[in-house]
Order: C-alpha cells, then sequence, then structure tokens
C-alpha cells in the first residue's frame, strides 16, 4: 500500500485532529503517503485534498475541533455522488481510506467499501451512540466540558437558592446528561430513554429548598426536552425563579482530555496498521480497556448504543 486517504466527517468532535495526526505520522513511519481530504464527503466528491506531512499537524494534537474540517454530505445519499467520490479516491491512487466520524460516516464508509475501496473506521461522536465500542472519540472531553459548566452553574446558583435546568447535546442518547449528571451531583438527569415526572419533580424541589439546600441542577438532554419548556413549567407549577443554560456546540469543541488524546492516538495508529494487514470495511471500537475491530455491516445494522444498565442502578443509588 503506497497511499491512504484520511477524512473528518459529520458533527465534529475534540479528538478528531489527534487521531488525523497519529493517522499522519504512522502511516509516514511506515513509508505510506497520506492525503487529507477537506470537508469529509464532501471533499472526495469536490476532490479537495491534500498531501499531509508531519508539518501539517504539527501542533495541532491539542487542537479541538477538525483542521480537514467537516460537513454533512447529502451527495453521499445519492448512488451518483458515491459513485463519484469511488472515481476520484481512484484518480487519486489512494489504496485505503480511513473515516472519523459518527453512525452518518460510518454508513458512507460502508458505501464505499461496497464499491471496491479499502476503508477502516473511526467512531467520533459525542453522543456516545456508536454500537460496539464503550467510548466514542470526543466522548470524554464533552464530558469534561459539560462538568466545568455545571461546577460554575452550581455556584451562582447557591446563591440565589436557585434551580437550573442544563440541556445537553444528545438527539436519540441520554449519555452525556446522565454520566454528567452524576459526574456533578445533579439532581435530575432527563434523558430519551425513560420518562419522567415533572410533578413529582416540582414537590422534590419544594421540598428540597424547605430543607435548606441552595441549589438543585436538573440535566436534560436534548432529545427529552427543552430546557426553556422545563423552567417554565416549574415556574408555572411551584413560582421558582428558574434558570436555564443550553450548552449546545459549546460541548464539542475545546482542547481533548487526556483520555481522548489516547484514544485518538490508539485508534489513528490501529486503523494505518489494520489496513496494512489487508483489513477492510471495519469499524475500530473500544471494549473493556482493548482496541477491536468489527464489521461495518454490522455496525450499521446494530442500532444505537445503549447506556449500561449499570449506570442506571448509579444514579438510582445515588438518588439522581
Ligand atoms: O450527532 C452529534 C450531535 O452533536 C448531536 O448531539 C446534536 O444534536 C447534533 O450533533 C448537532 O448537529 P449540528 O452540528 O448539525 O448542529
Amino acid at each position: 500500500m503506497k497511499r491512504i486517504a484520511v477524512l473528518t466527517s459529520g458533527g465534529d468532535c475534540s479528538g478528531m485532529n489527534a487521531a488525523i495526526r497519529a493517522v499522519v505520522r504512522s502511516c509516514l513511519s511506515n513509508g505510506i503517503e497520506v492525503i487529507g481530504v477537506q470537508k469529509g464527503y464532501l471533499g472526495l466528491i469536490r476532490q479537495h485534498s491534500e498531501r499531509l506531512t508531519t508539518k501539517s499537524v504539527s501542533g495541532n494534537l491539542k487542537a479541538g475541533g477538525t483542521f480537514l474540517q467537516s460537513a454533512r454530505c447529502l451527495e453521499m445519499l445519492e448512488d451518483s455522488g458515491r459513485q463519484l467520490a469511488v472515481e476520484n479516491l481512484k484518480k487519486m491512487g489512494v489504496e485505503g481510506l480511513i473515516v472519523i466520524g459518527g453512525d452518518g460516516s460510518l454508513r458512507g464508509a460502508r458505501e464505499l467499501q461496497m464499491r471496491g475501496i479499502r476503508v477502516m473506521t473511526i467512531p467520533a461522536s459525542i453522543d456516545n451512540d456508536i454500537p460496539f465500542t464503550d467510548m466514542s472519540l470526543g466522548v470524554d472531553t464533552a464530558l469534561n466540558n459539560i462538568i466545568r459548566a455545571v461546577d460554575n452553574l452550581k455556584d451562582t446558583a447557591s446563591s440565589h437558592d436557585r434551580t437550573f435546568v442544563v440541556e445537553t447535546m444528545g438527539r436519540n442518547c441520554g449519555y452525556l446528561a446522565l454520566v454528567a449528571g452524576i459526574a456533578c451531583g445533579a439532581e435530575y438527569a432527563l434523558i430519551p430513554e425513560s420518562s419522567y415526572d415533572l410533578n413529582a419533580i416540582c414537590e422534590n424541589l419544594q421540598r428540597r429548598f424547605q430543607e435548606g439546600r441552595d441549589n438543585s441542577i436538573i440535566m436534560v438532554a436534548e432529545g427529552a426536552g427543552k430546557a426553556q419548556d422545563i423552567a417554565e413549567q416549574i415556574k408555572d407549577r411551584i413560582g421558582f425563579e428558574t434558570r436555564i443554560m443550553v450548552l449546545g456546540h459549546y460541548q464539542r469543541g475545546g482542547s481533548p482530555s487526556s483520555f481522548d488524546r489516547l484514544l485518538a492516538a490508539r485508534f489513528g495508529v490501529t486503523a494505518v496498521e489494520a489496513l496494512l494487514q489487508g483489513e477492510t470495511g471495519k469499524m475500530l471500537g473500544l471494549s473493556c480497556g482493548a482496541i477491536i475491530q468489527v464489521d461495518l455491516e454490522q455496525v450499521i445494522h446494530g442500532g444505537r448504543r445503549k447506556i449500561d444498565e449499570t449506570l442506571f442502578k448509579l444514579s438510582a443509588t445515588l438518588g439522581i
């Protein structure tokens, strides 16, 4: 194998740069040329790419986002777009492609593999909803971002006897809200995986303040409700002046945590090694501390990753 291409696709996350760097350094130490494709599959279709050297990735290990940029590419949903991507890869003399991204990106990679391209993929999405991996790239940094924000909110909430409703990302998956809730000592984590009773929550909030507790934190995953609506309902029901914080895209940025840097290094190097060993059509995953390879076909049909039951039990025991 003489030339490998790498791209980042879908929603960005912290650790993508570190993974690109690991791919580049691993390729170069194996005497392989690396091509960086810009803006994900869009760059493949539009032929926007550049040769990467160690200088291209110098200093970007600690930077959030992705210097190759990312995009959600509608053309990759059409056969014509997929075919064009394959033709362009062949024209570029690319013999292996590494895709770093979330579920849509993995589906795109599978389509290219079915058209004869050798692909390896790295799961990257703050939602942690990709199956067959304990953690996707970017999740740990996003959790640290949330925790930092909630710790600050608790300071000001305590000064004013206030309740804060904090909205995290997670359209279909409450992992971030639940785990951050546990890590921050929140009172509630409202997530799409379970129903909640706002009357019971309001009663509990009143009881807490009667007991002299000076703050309450309610985490809500975006798929379980809007912070603004929940805050208004609390005000309507019990008259509490409730403040909100919608964390939004803040969660996706920032310098990667040590966990994400190490995961990115392990994923990036393993992806290159796997291609060199003749593997294709696989997603890398983290399973009980080890890097594993799973067939993309299985991942794509594996549904969304479910939140570990033990986390539900943990949060119940801790009174979240
Ligand atoms: O899929 C990751 C994610 O961060 C979701 O949690 C969120 O709903 C979505 O991306 C936001 O995407 P966009 O960048 O398109 O606004």
